[in-house]
């Protein structure tokens, strides 16, 4: 399998998910072909929660990381979980229209371009 796709599912693994028992996990590959990942983390507030995605991203722009070729999600739904508009946000930020491929634990996968989940966006170049 995919290392990056092994890497996501293996990262949801780790998803502090008490609140909504919903497991997610994340993995963005950066120019230099290094791995990063993310689960998301749950808050008693719930509000604080942060989705894997963004764990995952911001784990690589800690470590330095400044380019990026791809980003896999993982979650258990049949219907393949897409990250949600604050994530979609963030990725288009720090990855442009990065390939993105959403799977689940049984071997279901779909490959899409985030400009398809995220048309139109707002970003620095409007400033
Ligand atoms: N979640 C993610 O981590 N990524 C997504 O793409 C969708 C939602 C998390 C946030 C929350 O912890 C749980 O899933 C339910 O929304």
């Amino acid at each position: 399998m995919d290392a990056l796709i092994e890497a996501a599912l293996a990262a949801r693994e780790n998803a502090h998910a008490p609140f909504s028992r919903f497991a997610v996990g994340a993995a963005i590959e950066d120019a230099a072909g290094r791995i990063h990942t993310g689960c998301n983390v749950e808050n008693a507030t719930y509000g604080l929660t942060i989705c894997a995605e963004r764990v995952a991203v911001f784990k690589a722009i800690s470590e330095g990381a400044r380019q990026f070729t791809r980003v896999a999600v993982a979650a258990d739904t049949d219907r393949l979980t897409p990250p949600c508009g604050a994530c979609r946000q963030i990725l288009w930020e720090f990855c442009g229209d990065i390939e993105l491929t959403l799977v689940n634990p049984r071997g279901a996968a779909e490959t899409l371009r985030l400009k398809d989940l995220f048309p139109r966006p707002f970003d620095a170049s409007f400033l």
